[in-house]
């Protein structure tokens, strides 16, 4: 009955917020009031039934009135066989629970026919605010369209969502995140100071499905290409282009197998390999065990990546991988969380929200578009280069411990 009422007041209070957010018709930046109406749904919208894949089925609903008394918000997360989105579903789940809110989290083991089902159910369950990370970009319309439909905000995770029903997005600055790992490379390499040296370059990027694996890409070529076309920089084997490049799901066995290719075609004849820009750390791993099963020369090769999983920051300890950007997921949450309630309360959503986060990241209204010309209102955390000189930086986040052996385990 509490949730009722309070969906109640809701309905009046968030009449403002019809007119905030992306969505050129406005539906998704709406009330909560629709659903949250409908107390009664309180069973779990829960179809991963995937028997093979058990750790994929998370559904999970607060037990009491209480915690629910902020409303119920549907978490939506990619996969569990990346690192980084176990952390973010549970990031989200608990600081959202913490605050009150019921919550319903699922992974949908990277299939978006999947995903468009959990978003279904859990707007079948009546949640009142939607968070997604999209598995592809451009497959979650019928979700979407349903959601704008029921007046169910939703904010895009980390990866933008095509569909105006999207009312705003959180996530790191993308771009830089890939001109991290081009700046990187040319203070590593020193390739101001190269002179006629050249160094042998190789590109593995992300998955074309994922809005962000073009910023990535972009950010870091973007930054290489004046080395790139003084010949400084040589990609051996000429794959330079984004779809050349692109690892569909970000999946690591796939960047093993195409480094292996590029390794046996372009390097058995002992050319030197000196770097290897990877877009994040799956891919990384792939290309780094490629590195140890099949490269001939005995140089240490540079190899980027993005997240600070826990295999690579193993890899970086061991001289295996150089760096890794890292973005703390964990702020992320709390920067969602803020804007979510803000959203639900019908709040102005701009930068003055950024202090009550006190965490540091910007408003940008204008990188992102969720259709042409429809831009997307973004909350942009701030991505940091680690390397085995700064380990210690995440130890102290308090999210990370290192062992008596010197390898960090997440907490
Ligand atoms: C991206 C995300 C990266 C990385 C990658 C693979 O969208 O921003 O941090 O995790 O997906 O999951």
């Amino acid at each position: 009955m509490k949730r009722k009422l309070l969906g109640a007041l809701l309905s009046v209070a968030m009449v403002a917020s019809l007119l905030v957010g992306c969505g050129s018709d406005g539906g998704a930046a709406t009330t909560a009031a629709d659903s949250a109406s409908d107390a009664q749904a309180e069973t779990t919208a829960d179809t991963n039934d995937d028997a093979a894949a058990p750790a994929e089925d998370a559904g999970t609903e607060a037990p009491s009135d209480t915690a629910s008394a902020g409303g119920k918000i549907g978490i939506s997360m990619p996969t569990q066989s990346l690192e980084r989105w176990n952390r973010d579903g549970a990031y989200l789940d608990e600081q959202f629970k913490a605050a009150g809110f019921e919550t319903i989290l699922t992974f949908s083991d990277n299939d978006s026919g999947r995903q468009v089902n959990d978003i279904q159910n859990m707007l079948a369950d009546g949640v009142d605010l939607l968070i997604v990370a999209a598995i592809d970009g451009e497959a979650l319309n019928t979700a979407m369209n349903e959601a704008a439909d029921a007046n169910v905000p939703v904010i895009a995770y980390d990866r933008l969502i095509l569909n105006d029903a999207v009312s705003y997005y959180v996530s790191f600055d993308n771009y830089t995140v890939g001109k991290l790992q081009g700046e990187f490379i040319v203070n590593q390499l020193d390739l101001a100071n190269a002179g006629d040296k050249v160094y042998n370059l190789e590109i593995t990027a992300g998955d074309p499905a994922d809005n962000n694996a073009g910023y990535f890409y972009n950010g870091a070529v973007d930054t290489l290409k004046p080395y790139i076309d003084a010949g400084t920089l040589n990609i051996v084997s000429g794959q330079q282009d984004f779809d050349t490049v692109a690892t569909a799901q970000w999946n690591t066995d796939t960047a093993l197998e195409r480094a292996q290719n590029v390794l046996s075609s372009y390097y058995a004849d002992g050319t030197q390999l000196d770097v290897w820009l990877c877009s994040n750390d799956s891919t990384a791993l792939g290309v780094a065990q490629a590195i140890t099963s099949d490269y001939a020369g005995s140089n240490s090769v540079v190899i980027t990546g993005q997240d600070g999983d826990e295999a690579n920051l193993k890899n970086i300890v061991d001289g295996v991988q150089t760096m890794t950007v890292y973005k703390n997921v964990s702020n992320e949450s709390v920067v969602t969380l803020g804007l979510a309630k803000a959203i639900l309360a019908g709040d102005t959503v701009d930068e003055s929200l950024i202090p009550s986060f006190g965490i540091e990241c910007a408003f940008d209204t204008e990188s992102y578009e969720t259709s042409a010309g429809n831009k997307c209102p973004s909350f942009l955390l701030v991505p940091n280069v680690i390397t085995k000189d700064n380990l210690q930086d995440l130890v102290d986040t308090g999210l990370y411990t290192m062992g008596d052996d010197g390898y960090l385990s997440a907490n």
